[in-house]
């Protein structure tokens, strides 16, 4: 405790500015849900208390609609001073083009590699030996979310398991509840699939495809298995109408569906309802089967600005988002895990608790940001768009998805 004050005090010192005007940057994310925006504000809140001035540039609509508007703006030439990325390839092309900051300066003076935990975060930022991104998180997207009190109305056990989640599913039905929230947006049933191919397909055959790139088992039975489970979870979720991730939760929060797949970013929501890990809901990593946590997340890159004003600001930034006391605040209100080993997280509920443990057991892997192009991961939730709004069999869903794999090879 005494070294996180002491380091805390070193890093407040730091980020103090040399001017007394205040340095205006405009931050653009798409964390628009309660829980996200409580997260945001403890970010714009060390920024403005260390002398500069956050200017929020949320965008509503989640990342599948931010992305493009932030990509286009920095292309277009009407650049913000930092916007939020999955850390992986999405700002690929943005970098390879020189449009962004080269974070390499503050990354050595601040040690982020040999603080930054796991070591692939930073290695998802960097570019040709250079450092373009702060990470901020780790989120892993495989965890299923229960209520606990669908259950204790029906008399019977919270499930500990996918396979008990799908076995107790007629009893929700009957009780005129959804067995399965999911919001329509395409990266919502592309999550809940990818949640499923670490659960159902097991970490060998998981890793055989998106490390390895092999189509053989891509196209083989483990992952047979789970298209099959897909189309399970798309029955359970025919009587789900929302839109919005956040929305989905909200239906697990008030006991209106059973369960949920989705990202540990739903904490945030389950605490700003006041609702405690445990007691009102359960969470499920690996969807109970197979505890894996794939290590994606958030990063903030700064667009090139030409203004050495602004870009001194943009790298105070980009050294106060990895700092100890930015990463303990930040963290706990968004329910994901912070990017360094070295801070305490007493106060971390049972959920993150179960994940501080996967994560410091080393039972990790790349996220799909950092396996797959954008492209894709866009022709895969195209196709899970598809899957899970229609009736295609498994296995046609299966066969082009192995078609959408070897177009990235
Ligand atoms: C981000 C999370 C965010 C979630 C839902 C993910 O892409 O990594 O930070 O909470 O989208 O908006």
């Amino acid at each position: 405790m005494k070294t996180l004050k002491i380091a805390s005090m070193l890093a407040a010192s730091v980020a103090l500015p040399l001017t007394a005007s205040a340095t205006e940057l405009e931050v653009t994310h798409w964390w628009t849900s309660g829980g996200e925006a409580a997260a945001v504000a403890e970010l714009a809140k060390a920024f403005d208390a260390s002398g500069d001035k956050w200017i929020d540039g949320a965008i509503a609509g989640g990342g599948g609609t931010a992305r493009p508007i932030m990509i286009s703006r920095i292309t277009g030439g009407d650049p913000m001073g930092a916007t939020q990325f999955n850390h992986g390839q999405q700002a690929l092309e943005l970098v390879e083009a020189g449009l962004m900051l080269d974070l390499t300066d503050v990354a050595e003076a601040n040690n982020w590699k040999d603080i930054v935990y796991p070591p692939s975060l930073l290695d998802a930022c960097t570019v040709d030996g250079k450092i373009y991104c702060a990470p901020v998180n780790i989120h892993s997207p495989e965890w299923l979310w229960l209520s606990n009190k669908v259950y204790e109305d029906l008399g019977i056990p919270v499930p500990t398991n996918w396979n008990e989640f799908v076995a107790s599913a007629p009893q929700v039905d009957a009780a005129g509840k959804i067995p399965l929230a999911l919001g329509n947006q395409p990266w919502q049933s592309n999550l809940a699939f990818g949640a499923m191919q670490i659960a159902v397909a097991g970490l060998d055959a998981w890793k055989a495809v998106n490390v390895d790139k092999n189509m053989d088992v891509a196209a083989g039975a483990e992952y047979a298995a789970v298209f099959q489970a897909a189309a399970d979870a798309r029955e359970l979720a025919r009587k789900s109408t929302v839109q919005d991730w956040n929305q989905a939760t909200n239906l697990v929060i008030t006991d209106q569906a059973a369960g949920q797949i989705m990202g540990d970013w739903a904490q945030g929501e389950f605490q700003v309802a006041g609702e405690v890990a445990g007691k009102d809901y359960t969470c499920l990593l690996g969807l109970g089967l197979n505890e894996y946590i794939s290590t994606g997340g958030d990063a903030f890159y700064f667009p090139k600005l030409d203004d050495p004003e602004k870009e001194a600001a943009q790298k105070r930034l980009a050294a106060q988002l990895v700092s100890p006391e930015v990463q303990v605040a930040f963290n706990l209100k968004k329910g994901s895990l912070p990017i360094r080993g070295d801070i305490d997280l007493a106060a971390a509920n049972d959920c993150m608790k179960k994940g501080l443990e996967v994560l410091a057991g080393g039972n990790i892997v790349p996220s799909g940001d950092m396996n797959w192009s954008p492209d894709v991961q866009k022709q895969n939730e195209d196709l899970m768009v598809e899957f899970w709004k229609s009736d295609m069999s498994p296995a046609d869903a299966h066969a082009k998805w192995v078609e959408n794999l070897k177009s990235g090879l």
